[in-house]
């Protein structure tokens, strides 16, 4: 990738995102040349900090063995404290963008990035245009982290109140599972190969299974998460995109405009539940305190009554062409056994078992995203030696060697940002649909206070997230 002009606005600058995910992507931008003498970042925050403490900020939220040019990297940003209510703050804001641009010949290029509560969205997207932080003679895309809304009607207003300053085209929606190495690798196996594009439907395929598990807490999240729980803070953004990706038809071409439309109409197709089949087809749970780790409810700043899930599973239905009657079994929680995110695509049995006295195993295409990327195709090949005994087989399809080679998803999205490649951020309409079906669900978890189940840190989840697929004669592959 050719060398980019930008000036980013982090709006939220002094936070955890920032310093954990965005300035370790920069740099490497940075270490990779994407980003070189041409780009300067501000990063705005009510705190009032100095440009050289922001620098010691940013030099110590990378790593690197050449020091050298983590200085070098470090001057390229300034910090001004701010107020995002306040019209005069932008005034400032203003002249220092336009000093910076001519100091380091950017060119007009601008990305706002909101990296803050959604209530000050619309202020901030208002303030660029009115106080003409938005340039005329560069492009101005506004990056928007997560969480967009909190069910669809304030994810709309939300959507609303940057629509009106901001085109659509300009809007870059972060769901950072999309920048992940081996979610980006569905597209590639699905259309890339005939031997799984020809088999990707309901005729060959029994069921899937998505595993989005950590082994972490809340942590210092409490404000969040309470309000959020586990089916706001990862079924609605990252296990329904991995599931549009998974089930989408295949468009007409490698490109931002035909992938989004058949993103768009996966998720268009999800089966919305009635309460009723909300009960049958989806469960809560909390984790209470095991192996020496404390409950949710214990936790600080938790509400000791806290009705927070922070685990939810369910048997889910994208009602397309190909997918209509393959259930999707998806779970996630906080406090389970190990950080895995996983994808099994479980086969349909041979019609007819020839090998009459011999069992034959499920083939299963498997994609684990983390810890380690791996794509694994589980067969049953023939034992060596005498007699016929069958085995079962896994292929590796995805080198170990890659590994290291693997990109943070958040560099990866960055660069396409600054290219202007939506094709890995979320369309508002996915987010509608999305929000559609997952307010579904909340709305009946509402009204029923008393179905919250419980599991021990450490577990896989609740008892009631294995009845889910024993009801339908499976099990998870993933245990
Ligand atoms: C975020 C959620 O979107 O994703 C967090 O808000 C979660 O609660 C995180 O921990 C998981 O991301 P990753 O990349 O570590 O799997």
């Amino acid at each position: 990738r050719t060398k980019q002009q930008a000036l980013f606005i982090i709006f939220g600058g002094t936070g955890d995102l920032a310093k954990r995910k965005l300035y370790p992507a920069l740099f490497e931008l940075y270490r990779k040349g994407i980003l070189s003498e041409h780009f300067a970042v501000i990063g705005t925050a009510r705190r009032p900090w100095s440009d050289e403490h922001y620098q010691t900020v940013v030099r110590n939220s990378v790593s690197a063995d050449d020091q050298q040019q983590v200085n070098e990297f470090s001057k390229h940003f300034c910090y001004q404290s701010h107020n995002v209510n306040d019209t005069k703050h932008y005034v400032t804001l203003k002249k220092l963008a336009e000093r910076l641009d001519q100091k380091f010949k950017i060119g007009g290029n601008r990305l706002f990035y909101l990296a803050m509560s959604p209530r000050f969205f619309g202020t901030i997207a208002g303030h660029l245009k009115s106080q003409k932080i938005v340039t005329a003679d560069g492009y101005n895309r506004m990056i928007v982290e997560k969480p967009f809304g909190r069910d669809f009607k304030s994810a709309n207003e939300l959507n609303q109140a940057i629509g009106q300053y901001f085109a659509e085209k300009d809007v870059f929606r972060i769901d950072h599972y999309l920048g992940k190495e081996m979610v980006q690798n569905i597209f590639a196996l699905r259309f890339g190969n005939n031997i799984f594009r020809s088999l990707w439907n309901s005729r060959y395929i029994d069921n899937i299974q998505i595993t989005l598990s950590e082994s972490l807490g809340v942590e210092e999240r409490a404000g969040y998460y309470e309000t959020a729980g586990a089916l706001r803070d990862m079924v609605q953004n990252h296990i329904l995109q991995i599931v549009s990706l998974l089930t989408m038809n295949m468009p007409a071409s490698y490109s931002e405009t035909d992938i989004r439309r058949e993103k768009i109409c996966a998720l268009k197709a999800l089966k919305v539940y009635q309460p009723q089949e909300v009960k049958q087809n989806f469960v809560r749970a909390q984790y209470v305190a095991a192996n020496g780790l404390k409950g949710y409810r214990q936790e600080d700043q938790i509400d000791p009554q806290s009705q927070t899930e922070t685990f939810a599973a369910g048997k889910i239905f994208v009602e397309n062409e190909n997918f209509s009657n393959v259930p999707i079994y998806i779970r996630t929680g906080k406090r389970l056994q190990t950080k895995a995110t996983r994808i099994d695509i479980i086969f349909k049995a041979v019609p007819g078992n020839i090998f009459t006295t011999q069992q034959l195993a499920d083939n299963i295409l498997t994609i684990k995203v983390e810890p380690e990327g791996e794509i694994s195709l589980q067969v049953n090949t023939k034992k060596v030696g005498q007699g016929y005994q069958l085995q079962q087989q896994q292929f590796n399809l995805f080198p170990a060697d890659k590994h290291q080679l693997i990109p943070e998803a958040y560099e990866k999205l960055l660069a396409d940002a600054l290219v202007g490649d939506a094709t890995n951020f979320t369309h508002w309409e996915e987010v509608a649909y999305s929000w559609k079906f997952v307010d579904a669900v909340r709305h009946a978890w509402d009204q029923q206070k008393a179905a919250l189940a419980t599991y021990p840190c450490g577990s896989m989840g609740p008892k009631q997230a294995d009845q889910l697929l024993a009801a339908d004669g499976r099990h998870w592959i993933f245990n």
